[in-house]
């Protein structure tokens, strides 16, 4: 057991001082009475996210501090409210029901939040896409969903095929040449000037649905996984005990709101606890975000490991040009975080960095290292108050301390998704063993009750902490001219984690050659997304396949991993 290395606690997180009595004691009840609505039941996450701050009189503070290279604004908790009353209403005006699917397409700017909340309020589902999609990722996710609404501005307009999405009512446009001709087009800067800031949110039920977000699975397509207003209570309490949010709190999360870090965590639980969020457009440099810190006096920063061993890349140097002693608390979440990076916060920022684990179905964080307990670095941490996790075999018994199996959580808790859109089955094999929730990633718990991250269990791939389904990628491939057929995996990296390497097989008539590679490497990247496009591409005479056509990705690795290829009795040939 890996006792070397461990680093006491750091400041006195004021707000979970006890953290084994409270993991006894909690009991989610206790959080909803912090909602008016736990006596009504009626509730609407946006009133409680934004609204409530107006009515308790913190009206005024800033909850929105936005810049990118070529824009600063700040909008404070009213602003925020009469913005998103606006967006509700031209919502109205075109007729969006609670229950219907809002798309909202664009890069994180301050419109970006304005359209989110709009939607939420009257009851709709929000469906946020990460404005590096191209055409067919957009579709996908679009179609499956039926979608009657997208939000999105001028330039990603092109990547959505509007002429195939049939159920697409009305596009807003987020932009200033917007053409009025075509009915379907909506200017969104003339109907919010026009609309009034009147009204009150639709309330809705707390397990109404709320929001939509699509993610990958080791087969089939991205499967859209819907969350409901009552995971809020998960959302306020993480933000509490884990990020240790306090009033006066500047916080920074780094996830982009196209995935769910970007929501749970960059916009619910932050708001939730009413703290000011900093939100920084434009891409990841790092004397930019070191600039971001400074310059807004971030006093809690959530980011990812990837982003954090590029920082560590850019060297030490870099930092002494910035004042970054605002930084109170550091957290990270996606991927594995290496011992070596926590070890470098020590000595850079002077900070220990809190690992969090949890996923897209999770919809928060279930483990955590807490500001008041002693980090082992490598250790996702222990499990938040009522939340009870083990490692379980395949037949779903409790396995001892030290040994390895499947991470499941107990059911249910606050913000456990509530379906996979139109896919019960793929819902169900997530509980396939009774009682349990069963994560996909194989990890251990030592004596001291702490959860040690050993890989995943399926073909996920997970590549700067983007989770990457091989399916897609594998389908896309083989829409090129020249690829007869594709195996995707995941191959270890120093700095991603994961890159994505494809092994190819080519049609007759085409030889192999670096520009072929590059061609097909582009080929993905303008099909589904720029993360999902293999770096990696090796062809191949035959790829390994069972007797029933399935190529195997087990032996791909095991090839790229000079490793044994196990048992290959259901191979082909
Ligand atoms: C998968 C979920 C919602 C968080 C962002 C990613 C991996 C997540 C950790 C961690 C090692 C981690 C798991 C998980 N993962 N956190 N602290 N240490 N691995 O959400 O895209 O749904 O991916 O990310 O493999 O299953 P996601």
């Amino acid at each position: 057991m890996l006792q070397t290395g461990r680093l006491p606690v750091q400041t006195k997180g004021n707000q979970l001082l006890d953290y084994t009595r409270t993991a006894e004691t909690f009991d989610w009840r206790s959080v909803e009475s912090a909602f008016s609505w736990s006596v009504t039941g009626r509730v609407n996450t946006a009133y409680e996210a934004i609204d409530r701050h107006v009515d308790e009189g913190r009206g005024e503070q800033i909850a929105l501090q936005y810049s990118d290279p070529s824009r600063n604004e700040q909008l404070t908790f009213a602003e925020m409210k009469a913005n998103s009353n606006r967006f509700a209403n031209v919502l109205r005006k075109y007729n969006v029901k609670k229950g219907d699917r809002v798309f909202i397409f664009m890069p994180r700017v301050p419109e970006f939040y304005t359209s989110f909340f709009g939607v939420i309020k009257v009851g709709a589902i929000v469906g946020p896409l990460f404005e590096a999609f191209m055409e067919e990722a957009v579709k996908d996710r679009i179609a499956d969903s039926e979608a009657s609404v997208l939000v999105t501005t001028p330039d990603l307009l092109p990547r959505v095929p509007r002429q195939e999405l049939h159920s697409l009512k009305h596009v807003i446009i987020v932009g200033n040449d917007v053409d009025h001709g075509n009915d379907n087009i909506i200017s969104y800067y003339k109907e919010m000037k026009e609309a009034s800031t009147d009204g009150e949110p639709e309330w809705v039920d707390r397990e109404d649905p709320m929001i939509i977000h699509y993610t990958s699975g080791s087969t089939g397509k991205p499967k859209g996984v819907v969350h409901a207003h009552n995971a809020m209570i998960q959302h306020y309490q993480t933000g509490k005990w884990v990020l240790d949010l306090q009033p006066e709190d500047i916080y920074w999360c780094t996830a982009d709101p196209g995935w769910v870090t970007g929501t749970s965590y960059g916009i619910f639980a932050p708001w939730l606890n009413g703290v000011t969020n900093v939100i920084r457009g434009g891409r990841f440099s790092p004397g930019d975000w070191y600039q971001t810190l400074e310059k807004n006096k971030v006093t809690v920063w959530y980011s990812a490991p990837t982003a954090l061993r590029m920082l560590m890349a850019a060297g030490d140097e870099l930092i002494r040009n910035y004042d970054l002693s605002s930084i109170r608390h550091i957290l990270s979440v996606g991927e594995p975080l290496n011992p070596e990076v926590i070890r470098w916060g020590m000595k850079v920022y002077g900070k220990r960095i809190h690992d969090t684990w949890w996923m897209t179905e999770t919809g928060a964080i279930l483990i955590a290292n807490y500001p008041q307990m002693e980090i082992k670095p490598g250790s996702m941490g222990k499990p938040f108050p009522g939340i009870r996790a083990a490692i379980i075999d395949d037949e779903g018994n409790e396995l001892p301390p030290n040994q390895m199996g499947n991470l499941a959580i107990q059911t249910p808790w606050p913000s456990l998704m509530r379906e996979i859109w139109k896919n019960p089955q793929k819902y169900q094999e997530y509980f396939r063993l009774k009682g349990w929730y069963i994560s996909g990633d194989s990890a251990y718990m030592d004596e001291e009750g702490y959860f040690w991250f050993q890989g995943r269990l399926d073909d996920v791939i997970n590549t700067s902490g983007e989770r990457v389904g091989p399916f897609e990628v594998e389908s896309k491939l083989v829409e090129h001219p020249a690829v007869a057929e594709a195996g995707v995996i995941g191959k270890p990296d120093p700095v991603r984690g994961q890159i994505i390497k494809a092994f190819v097989s080519l049609r007759d008539g085409y030889q192999p050659s670096d520009e072929l590679k590059e061609e097909i490497r582009q080929f993905v990247k303008n099909g589904l997304a720029a993360h999902a496009a293999p770096r990696e591409i090796e062809f191949k005479d035959k790829l390994p396949k069972t007797r029933s056509g399935k190529i195997m990705r087990r032996v791909l690795k095991a090839w790229e991993l000079g490793l044994p290829t196990g048992d290959l009795s259901t191979l082909e040939d």
